[in-house]
């Protein structure tokens, strides 16, 4: 965490899914930076960065270990990428996609870990000015685990650069593009985009407004520097600036969901701490710092996720969100060599299914006061990708009921003392490839 930002913290230490009924925290903070390092070929650009560009990654990189962010965006990690990774230590980062040329330049380095990890390339680029389509950018996605039944879908994303005609065409379909894709692959979940959107809210024709407008984003600048307002009027920054009133085309913004609810704190441009030995600058762009505190809601939770990263994602949340008291009356699965499928039919009628049409399907019927509060899921390799292969439901009588093929990789995910399962969210195929359990007081 940061020096300076809040103490991060944890209110009840979280245990491992998989270890039965868990008492995870209920709520916490944790602290971001997004970083452009400045790492194209020196030959090529010197980014207007005095000194030699591997110690400075090398500075970069031990800034990284010494502040110890949760979790680090760095954009333009091309040419210098192993000097900064020879001098942090997070424990779970991303492997380089690859110098100038050849990769894009996004890297995650954190303190968590993460399923669904996706490299994704932009559908344009321009070259109006700048050489933006040298170098295939684009985004990344990551489901972030911030602690047991916590999970940020965390984005970092680097635009087309430039104010010509050309370019603004392409930055407004990058943030099209991540926008749609937000929609798709993050539906009901929790978001964060931290990166280099080379807009400012006066390059009107990017439309950077649509973070919040079509997803629901809040920029955190706006939010905790701006008392929300949009600008009209550019204001440019120093670097290192020495207030946070300015803009930069560096941002954050974020969303929490129906599970666990997401403030800004805390909002600071870091430059004065990353600086060489001499004080000049280690980049072009000022780094920038976010504090998030979150608190999980007493209405819906979630279990962690068992299963591999392959299928379509779906969520139950934005139905069960309508919900007042849900409850599951009829558990439904197919299920043969594999999981084929998963769904349950709420008391009020609304049913789930999610998954394929083969197997053979089992039915259990629940009591009045009978609820689903625990599962154990088994996986395996189906065609050299993890998927889940079994289930096995409990219920608050005792009941059970099974489909699939036990396997000896399985996690039991139970509801907490007094909560019971009524949804799904995961990634489905024609078989259950990954699933978590949606939990509601009973
Ligand atoms: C990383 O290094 C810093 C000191 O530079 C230290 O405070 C921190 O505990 C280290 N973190 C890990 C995960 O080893």
């Amino acid at each position: 965490m940061s020096l300076l930002a809040p103490s991060v913290s944890a209110v009840v230490v979280a245990v491992l899914a998989g270890s039965g009924a868990a008492r995870a925290a209920t709520s916490g903070s944790f602290d971001i930076l997004t970083m452009n390092v400045a790492g194209l070929p020196a030959i090529l650009q010197s980014n207007d960065v005095p000194g030699d560009k591997a110690t400075n990654a090398g500075t970069i990189g031990s800034d990284f270990a010494k502040y110890g962010y949760d979790v680090i965006n760095v954009q333009e990690d091309f040419n210098y990428h192993a000097y900064i990774y020879a001098t942090d230590n997070h424990t779970y980062r991303t492997a380089t996609s690859g110098g100038a040329a050849i990769g894009s330049g996004l890297n995650t380095l954190a303190n968590f870990d993460w399923i669904d990890f996706t490299r994704i390339g932009w559908d344009q680029c321009s070259d109006a000015s700048g050489s933006d389509c040298l170098t295939p950018k684009g985004f990344t996605m990551m489901r972030t685990k911030v602690d047991s039944g916590v999970y940020v879908d965390m984005y970092n994303i680097h635009a087309d650069a430039g104010t010509e005609t050309g370019d603004e065409t392409a930055r407004n379909s990058n943030l099209q593009q991540v926008a749609d894709y937000i929609d798709t692959w993050s539906t009901g979940n929790a978001v964060i985009v931290f990166g280099d959107t080379n807009s400012r809210y006066t390059r009107t024709a990017d439309n950077i407004g649509i973070f919040a407008s079509q997803n629901g984003l809040t920029d955190s600048w706006l939010r905790l520097e701006r008392g929300g307002v949009v600008p009209t009027v550019e204001s440019l920054c120093d670097n290192p600036s020495t207030t946070n009133d300015c803009e930069t085309v560096d941002k954050v913004f974020y969303r929490g969901n129906s599970i666990v609810s997401m403030d800004a704190t805390y909002f600071n441009y870091e430059s004065s701490k990353f600086v060489q030995a001499d004080g000049d600058i280690l980049s072009d762009h000022n780094p920038i710092s976010v504090v998030f505190a979150w608190t999980l809601s007493s209405s819906l939770r979630q279990s962690d996720f068992w299963g591999g990263p392959h299928g379509t994602w779906f969520s139950d949340l934005p139905t069960l969100n309508s919900h007042s008291k849900p409850k599951a009356s009829i558990l439904t699965f197919r299920g043969g060599s594999r999981l084929d499928s998963v769904g349950l039919t709420l008391t009020d009628g609304t049913t789930f299914v999610h998954g394929g049409t083969g197997g053979t399907q089992a039915q259990l019927t629940l009591g009045a006061s009978e609820y689903w509060t625990s599962a154990i899921l088994c996986q395996g390799q189906k065609s050299g990708q993890t998927r889940n292969f079994y289930i096995k439901a409990t219920t608050s009588s005792g009941n059970t009921l099974a489909a699939g093929t036990s396997t000896s990789d399985c996690a039991t995910l139970s509801a907490p003392a007094g909560w019971q399962i009524v949804g799904f969210v995961g990634q489905d195929g024609d078989e259950m490839d990954q699933l978590a359990f949606v939990f509601a007081p009973q």
